[in-house]
């Protein structure tokens, strides 16, 4: 299917969007805050949303898998979240103190209990700083001087961990992948100070951590790239073998699959225990967070009672009242009996459905994933389903004329507010895009 029509037809449908883009770009950089933000030919802008539905500047309304990159895995608005926050105001009176309150127990509590590895908590206002500051506890832990980290995985946007975020197109070729830089301006140091391993490859990945196993003080991995992918969980455990015999500390950074993997996260679903672990996104129940956790004597580092100089930690954010409010808000809904079973199902549904639409199209379509989180894989070409395709990018227009949308080339987060008519609606939006895609029409 050619892609300018179906870029055209989106450019007609949506005016208003085009309109505020093209207002954007004149004072802000492509006219987004977050380059993963961008998609062309410009990004739709939003103006309401409610539950399961997102709706757009002109009006149209889509089922929401996009779910503001996965964080809101009770949908919008969700009433209990929602009440959450307006106790914050009215019991606390403000929404923010800057200084210890009672929510940050009961928050470290709630996750000590779902992550059993978490003995220790430090709160930050984002998953970028929950893993720099991760990054700066191991290495300060082990005093040594490089970070390992995998091809194809995303950490934020620090500088550390800005490196080789992309999938090695051909993976297993890749089998000593040199760091690249993944933004303009990085300085030398971070690609000089990483290193970085083949994810599909665990005789690769021991290599070459034997070569420098005295300079590496941590490896941090998602523990299913891009959120979908799982690692082979032979090498997650031989993995934790050799950096527990190296002295190398291993990083979960389950700011994707925390609370969406299993409730215990990738961790819980792999059965290892980490050393350090990152969390965000679900966490904050739709509010800005991060979660550093792990060892209470890594932890220990930055606490300022310390003898000597403690390794700083700080922000005018940390452990916000509204951020604990709304996530212990939605972890309490997450660990009712049978309700993430649900979510579990209703994304089990979805995709069987899909596969099966594909099948009978002949489109060539399965999906990929583990819990909430999937993505759709072009079965010939990417079976790990990280490939930016316009093959891709037209499935995408259509849903999204369809009313379906998961942001251009992104993974599908599942909410618990997809019920029934919403999972239908959007088998019914699949079937009308493969029709249009493979022109086949098997409903008359
Ligand atoms: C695995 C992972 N780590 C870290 C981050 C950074 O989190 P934030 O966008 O909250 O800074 C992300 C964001 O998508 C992520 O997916």
């Amino acid at each position: 299917m050619d892609l300018t029509v179906l870029q055209s037809r989106f450019e007609r449908r949506h005016p208003r969007s085009k309109s505020f883009y093209e207002k954007a770009l004149l004072s802000t950089p492509g006219g987004v805050h977050g380059n993963l933000r961008h998609y062309p030919p410009f990004p739709l802008t939003f103006e309401k949303a409610q539950g399961a539905y997102l709706t757009d500047a002109d009006g149209h309304v889509y089922v929401d898998y996009f779910l503001s990159y996965g964080a809101l895995i009770l949908g919008h608005g969700d009433p209990a979240v929602r009440m959450a926050v307006q106790e914050v105001w009215e019991q606390q009176g403000t929404s923010s103190f800057g200084a210890p309150h009672p929510l940050e127990l009961e928050m470290v509590d709630t996750l000590k209990s779902l992550l059993p590895s978490l003995e220790s908590v430090r709160f930050t206002n984002s998953g970028l700083e929950a893993t720099l500051l991760s990054v700066r506890l191991a290495l300060a832990y082990t005093g040594r001087t490089h970070l390992a980290k995998f091809e194809g995985h995303y950490h934020g946007s620090h500088d550390h961990v800005l490196i080789s975020i992309h999938p090695a197109e051909a993976p297993h070729e890749a089998r000593r992948p040199a760091p690249k830089a993944a933004s303009f301006g990085l300085p030398d140091y971070f690609t000089d100070h990483t290193i970085v391993l083949p994810y599909h490859d665990w005789d690769a990945c021991e290599d070459i951590l034997n070569q420098h196993k005295t300079e590496i003080g941590a490896v941090i991995m998602e523990p299913m790239m891009a959120g979908f992918v799982p690692a082979d969980p032979g090498m997650v455990k031989r993995l934790r073998e050799w950096t527990s015999q190296h002295g190398v500390l291993l990083i979960f950074d389950e700011v994707k699959t925390g609370f969406r993997v299993s409730l215990g996260g990738a961790q819980e679903y792999y059965g290892v225990k980490p050393d350090l672990t990152t969390l965000g996104k679900v966490v904050g129940g739709g509010f800005p967070i991060g979660v550093v956790g792990g060892r209470r004597d890594i932890l220990d580092l930055c606490s300022p009672l310390r003898s000597g100089q403690p390794l700083f930690h700080s922000g005018t954010f940390n452990g916000n009242p509204v951020s604990l409010a709304a996530g212990l808000a939605t972890l309490r809904q997450l660990r009712q009996p049978g309700f993430f079973d649900n979510m579990v199902k209703s994304a089990m549904k979805l995709r069987d459905a899909i596969e099966s639409l594909s099948q009978a199209y002949n489109a060539g379509w399965s999906t990929l994933g583990v819990g909430t989180i999937f993505n759709l894989v072009d079965t010939a070409t990417d079976p790990q389903g990280t490939a930016k395709t316009a093959r891709r990018l037209a499935l995408d227009y259509l849903l999204m004329e369809q009313g379906v949308f998961s942001k251009p080339l992104n993974r599908f987060s599942m909410a618990s507010v997809h019920g029934p008519q919403e999972i239908d609606q959007t088998i019914s939006a699949f079937e009308r895009a493969f029709a249009e895609l493979t022109g086949r029409h098997l409903r008359s």
